[in-house]
C-alpha cells in the first residue's frame, strides 16, 4: 500500500519489510538511521523494545507505550504509535459508528484487545462489556479503565440487553477449525447492529459471516491496517495519505488480484 501510495504522488521512495531478530533491533534502527531511511514501521515484537531506542516518543508511543511508527529527523529517531488510532477512525468511517457514548462489547483482551478496549475508553464511549477466556486479563484491563476514564461504565461478561457494536479482538477464527469468538447461548446477533472482526485473513470469518448473514453491518480488520499505515505515511511524507490507492492495493496484496 505504501509503494503504491508513494507511487500516486510521484514520490522516489519505496518501502521495503526486513525480518529483523529482537536482539539485533537496536542495531537494525540505527542502520536504518545512517543509510538515510525516512523511517520505519514496526511489528510484533518490535514495538514494545523499540519504546527504550527512540530519541523523542511522540504523545502516540509514551500513551501506548507502543512504537509501531518510526520517523527519522534532525530531531533524531522519533517514536510514534498509529495503531490505537486506526481502531477508532475504521469503526467511524467503515461502520458509521459514533464512538462517543457507545455501548460496546468487546472480545478478546490480549494484546490488540487491551489497545482497542483503552482507546474507546479513551474516546469516551458510555459502556464497555469485556469478555475473555482467561477473565484475569479482563480483569487487569478493567481496572485500568477504572482508574483512568472513571466516567466509562465497565463490566465482565455479556450485556443483557443491546449493545452498537461487537468487536472480535481475539485470534479465534484465523484458523478454519477455531471456536467462535462468541457464546451465542449468552449473547445474540440481532442485540447489535454492527460486528467488527479484527482478522482480517480470511477476509469473513465464519464469525462474521454469522454476523453478515444476521443482518448486522460488518467490517474486517484490513481496514485498521490501512488506517495505521495511512497514518505513518503521513508522518513521513507530510503528504495526506491517497486511502483509496492504499485501500486498493492493499486488498490486492491479501486477498490477490480484484476481478473486472
Ligand atoms: P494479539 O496481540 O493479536 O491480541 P494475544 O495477545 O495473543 O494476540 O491475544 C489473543 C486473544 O485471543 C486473547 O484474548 C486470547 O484469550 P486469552 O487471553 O485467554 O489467551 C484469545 N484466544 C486465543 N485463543 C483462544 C481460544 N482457543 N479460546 C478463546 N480465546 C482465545
Amino acid at each position: 500500500m505504501h509503494n503504491a501510495a508513494f507511487a500516486a504522488l510521484g514520490l522516489n521512495w519505496c518501502y521495503v519489510a526486513c525480518e529483523v531478530d529482537p536482539k539485533n533491533l537496536r542495531t537494525a534502527i540505527a542502520g536504518a538511521k545512517a543509510m538515510g531511511f525516512s523511517g520505519l514501521n514496526l511489528t510484533v515484537p518490535h514495538k514494545l523494545l523499540a519504546v527504550d531506542m527512540m530519541d523523542v516518543l511522540d504523545a502516540s508511543a509514551k500513551k501506548w507505550g507502543a512504537v509501531n511508527t518510526v520517523h527519522f529527523t534532525e530531531r533524531g529517531a522519533v517514536g510514534y504509535n498509529t495503531d490505537a488510532d486506526a481502531v477508532t477512525t475504521s469503526l467511524r468511517e467503515d461502520l458509521k459508528i459514533k464512538v462517543r457514548g457507545a455501548r460496546v462489547l468487546v472480545l478478546g483482551a490480549g494484546g490488540a484487545g487491551r489497545t482497542a478496549t483503552l482507546k474507546l475508553a479513551s474516546e469516551r464511549v458510555a459502556e464497555l462489556f469485556l469478555v475473555n477466556r482467561t477473565r484475569s486479563k479482563a480483569e487487569t484491563i478493567a481496572a485500568e479503565i477504572e482508574k483512568h476514564y472513571p466516567s466509562v461504565k465497565i463490566s465482565l461478561g455479556y450485556p443483557k440487553g443491546g449493545v452498537d457494536l461487537v468487536l472480535n479482538a481475539t485470534s479465534l477464527g484465523l484458523k478454519p477449525e477455531d471456536a467462535a469468538p462468541l457464546d451465542l447461548k449468552q449473547f445474540k446477533f440481532k442485540q447489535t447492529p454492527a460486528v467488527y472482526d479484527m482478522i482480517y485473513r480470511p477476509a469473513e470469518t465464519p464469525f462474521l459471516h454469522a454476523a453478515r448473514m444476521a443482518g448486522c453491518k460488518t467490517v474486517n480488520g484490513l481496514s485498521m491496517l490501512l488506517h495505521q499505515g495511512a497514518k505513518a505515511f503521513e508522518i513521513w511524507t507530510g503528504r495526506a495519505a491517497p486511502l483509496p490507492v492504499m485501500r486498493r492495493a492493499l486488498e490486492e496484496n491479501v486477498y490477490g488480484p480484484v476481478q473486472s
